[in-house]
């Protein structure tokens, strides 16, 4: 299990910890929190996350999501799409939520 550090919205950061087997997405689905998502391809962003802390501790963004990343990316936050992105280690971020 990793730990992970999550402010969704305007609500108080909270800890929780996910195995990583699945997306961040899913992972977050799980646990009640359902975020904006849209194509679950790595494709629209709708889905993306900022990285806070931790970037190294996901695996690699394929050719789609890295695409996706470089297209929301316009200054020096990190952002990854929680529909792609996989947990490997300790991690911090912030995204939207619509409804838990
Ligand atoms: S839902 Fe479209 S990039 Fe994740």
């Amino acid at each position: 299990m990793h730990k992970l550090e999550v402010k969704l919205g305007d609500r108080d950061p909270f800890m929780t910890e996910i195995s990583g087997k699945k997306a961040l997405f899913y992972e977050l689905e799980a646990q009640g929190f359902v975020m904006d998502t849209g194509c679950l391809a790595g494709s629209c962003g709708l889905c993306k996350v900022e990285i806070l802390t931790g970037i190294d501790n996901f695996n690699a963004a394929g050719v789609v999501e890295q695409g996706t990343i470089d297209a929301v990316t316009i200054d020096e936050r990190q952002w990854r799409m929680s529909c792609c992105a996989h947990v490997t280690g300790s991690v911090s971020i912030a995204g939207n939520v619509i409804s838990n």
